[in-house]
């Protein structure tokens, strides 16, 4: 049996560049993996005349049936090894759900990653990563080192430094949860981009005055109106900045500010996490 770390993320800039013919939106965005993670525990399943892999979860809201990225995982290496081989997992939640930290994206990568070490199969982390995006769109940034510039729907991955951010508080709104479809639906462009414009962002953050941002934030604060004071209160916090990560409904606080003491959210204290190449990452 293997235990491994299965870090959230977040967006530390996130530009919508354009949608698409097939719905989706392009986007240019910088992830990076942080120390808040669930924990996986898998082996191979010791009956293997079992028909399907066995999913145990600390989270009793959460489904365990084939809609789990966890087992759309299991799903896809086998449909991509030809391995017939069943797994038995535990999962220990930490990360909030629908909260725009990437937790089912982790979990799918980490089980991905996981199933390959179990079988010997020697795939490439690479082609993991390819063949995740079949199965969602933010999976193949977890196949980075842990900081990286994805775009296009999100599967495109390009490594990039690790941003010096020694203080990250994440904030997580109690009972406001918003979904990835609904925030990207109601999303609507206040001005035409061009592809210069996307480069910039990128060459902005990656120089000493990094912006951060999120084209996503407003969409999100207009479905859960709720969220604009949540924002206001933290921003009184002494938060340099305060802003949404992916669809939401967290907010990533940078800067020397004190979580407001409220029974209305939860707040975590993180810091950024990479990986070595060979290895999955690990708890700090
Ligand atoms: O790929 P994933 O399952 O995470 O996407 C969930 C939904 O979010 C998609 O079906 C799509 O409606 C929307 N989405 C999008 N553009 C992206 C990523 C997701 O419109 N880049």
């Amino acid at each position: 049996m293997i235990q491994l770390f299965s870090p959230a993320k977040i967006n530390l800039f996130l530009r919508v560049v354009s949608k698409r013919q097939d719905g989706f939106h392009n986007l240019s965005s910088v992830l990076q993996t942080i120390s808040l993670g669930d924990f996986i525990s898998i082996q191979i399943h010791p009956d293997q005349s079992c028909s399907q892999d066995l999913l145990t979860c600390t989270d009793p809201s959460l489904p365990i049936d084939s809609s789990n990225l966890v087992l759309k995982a299991t799903n896809l290496f086998r449909k991509k090894t030809g391995i017939k081989t069943v797994f038995k997992i535990h999962l220990e939640k930490n990360i909030p759900c629908q909260a725009g930290l990437g937790g089912g994206s982790s979990n799918a990568a980490t089980t991905l990653w996981a199933c390959n070490q179990l079988t010997h199969s020697q795939v490439a982390d690479e082609t993991l990563g390819d063949w995740s995006a079949e199965i969602g769109s933010d999976i193949p940034f977890f196949f980075s080192l842990g900081t990286a510039h994805c775009t296009g729907r999100g599967e495109f991955v390009q490594q990039v430094p690790m941003p010096t951010l020694s203080q990250i508080c994440i904030i997580k709104p109690h009972k406001i949860s918003l979904s990835t479809p609904e925030v990207f639906k109601n999303f609507k462009f206040e001005s035409a981009l061009d592809e210069g414009n996307a480069k910039h962002d990128l060459n902005n953050f990656l120089s000493s005055s990094s912006t951060y941002f999120n084209d996503l934030e407003k969409t999100a604060c207009s479905l859960k109106p709720e969220l604009n004071q949540i924002k206001n209160n933290i921003q009184e916090c002494g938060f340099k900045t305060v802003m949404m990560t992916g669809t939401g409904s967290a907010f990533v606080c940078l800067g020397n500010g004190t979580p407001p003491s409220s029974q209305n959210f939860d707040s975590f204290q993180v810091r950024p996490i990479c990986r070595a190449p060979s290895t999955w990452y690990q708890h700090p």
